[in-house]
């Protein structure tokens, strides 16, 4: 892919990667992008890099613009190694005479790669920093994703560099978010929003705020990760403002992990119950659907209810991957349930119960097992748990 311009003399020169199919523990089944900008001005600056594995492709498209070696400056947005893992390679060719980070940036550039000799220079919330014609502003985005986040914004030229807030995993031949489906767009958004940025919920909200108060002027999202945002940036904030505020609808989730179909039959039953009392219902087996998308379908559930057999006194091993995993993202305003088919001791309602607790998540039933395999009088104990839940959903 050429070099593309984002605004005069802003370019993306970034790498696509469309063969992604896990992003440390999230499904990337349409690949990703690791997004770069180069700003062409009295001081050449190279915003962001890329995974290790494409150093090449960034310098190939930095080469299609200006020899690396003019670059003056770097800034380094974020450490996590998708957007650093070719900064030794990089910086070696680039050779630039001041690179800018936040303190925490700083940090953790000395603890991954361990190069005193780089020329960082730290920056703070507000700061500027003169290229020439244009201006760039430094904003502290602390969590969002690691401690040493910031976003860059080309004052002039209203570009906001947002790093991983507002990205998408989707690799795609377009580069701008009025290039593609906006359902799509949206959909690989709030995936990568409940997936990655949902534990920092308060975060976003305190960050929408300073944006405003700080009066940040901006036209164009250029994220790290996938399309950039210039049709409609009204659309992505707005998304990001209801996300964050974890409001839910009334919808119910069942995620379940069965043995031999018996968890699965409840799981039904359960969802009959929901759908009688009018409510919205999503039934995800953990056979196959992956861990992911669950958290993805959680982000505007009001109930979570779990099932899983009892295997060895426990729950099954999908089943605590996929609890293990929700309990790190930290989803708010749930009320949840358990429920389980078991042969002998049958611990998987307790425990997951236990689980919901620790995500402080509000139980509002003891839970429902049944011995080996149900029949129609031991369903009737799940219909009434779905039309329990089904109840306090519609409120
Ligand atoms: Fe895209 Fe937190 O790295």
């Amino acid at each position: 892919m050429p070099p593309i311009e984002v605004k005069k003399d802003i370019y993306w020169v970034g790498a696509i990667d469309w063969n992604i199919r896990d992003f440390h523990g999230y499904s990337t089944e349409k690949g990703t992008t690791y997004n770069a900008f180069l700003v062409m001005d009295e001081k050449v600056t190279l915003f962001d890099t890329v995974k290790k594995d494409f150093r090449s492709d960034l310098l190939h498209h930095i080469r299609a613009i200006t020899d690396p070696s003019k670059i003056d400056y770097m800034v380094i947005n974020h450490v996590e190694m998708d957007h650093s893992g070719s900064l030794p390679e990089v910086i070696d060719t680039i050779r630039p005479s001041k690179i800018f980070c936040s303190l925490k940036g700083k940090e953790a550039l000395l603890e991954h790669y361990h190069r005193p000799d780089w020329p960082l220079t730290v920056v703070e919330s507000g700061s500027e920093l003169s290229l020439g014609k244009r201006t760039v502003k430094f904003l502290e985005t602390r969590m969002l994703h690691w401690p040493d986040s910031m976003f860059s914004l080309l004052v002039e030229d209203k570009v906001l560099i947002s790093s991983d807030a507002f990205g998408q995993h989707w690799a795609t031949s377009e580069r701008f978010d009025d290039e593609v489906d906006e359902h799509e767009l949206i959909a690989h958004a709030k995936k990568y929003f409940a997936n990655i940025l949902l534990p920092y919920s308060n975060l976003i909200q305190k960050l929408i705020a300073d944006v405003k108060i700080m009066g940040l002027e901006f036209d164009v999202i250029a994220c790290d990760h996938g399309l950039m945002w210039r049709g409609n940036i009204g659309r992505i904030i707005s998304a990001y403002d209801d996300w964050s505020k974890q409001l839910p609808e009334d919808k119910a989730l069942i995620v379940f992990s069965t043995m031999w179909h018996s968890t699965e039959k409840m799981a039904n039953a359960i969802a009959d119950g929901i759908m009688q009392e009018g409510a919205q219902v999503r039934l995800m087996n953990l056979k196959h659907c992956h861990r992911s998308e669950v958290a993805t379908e959680a982000l505007d559930a009001k109930a979570l209810i779990f099932g899983s057999a009892t295997l060895n006194n426990g729950i099954m091993p999908t089943m605590a991957d996929c609890l293990t995993y929700l309990k790190g993202l930290r989803p708010k305003n749930k009320i949840g349930a358990a429920f389980g088919s078991y042969g002998w001791s049958g611990e998987s309602v307790k425990i997951i119960n236990e689980e919901l607790a620790a995500m402080k998540i509000e139980v509002v039933a003891p839970g429902v097992r049944v011995k080996f395999a149900p029949d129609h009088d031991a369903l009737h104990p799940c219909v009434e748990l779905g039309r329990k839940v089904g109840k306090l959903i519609r409120g």
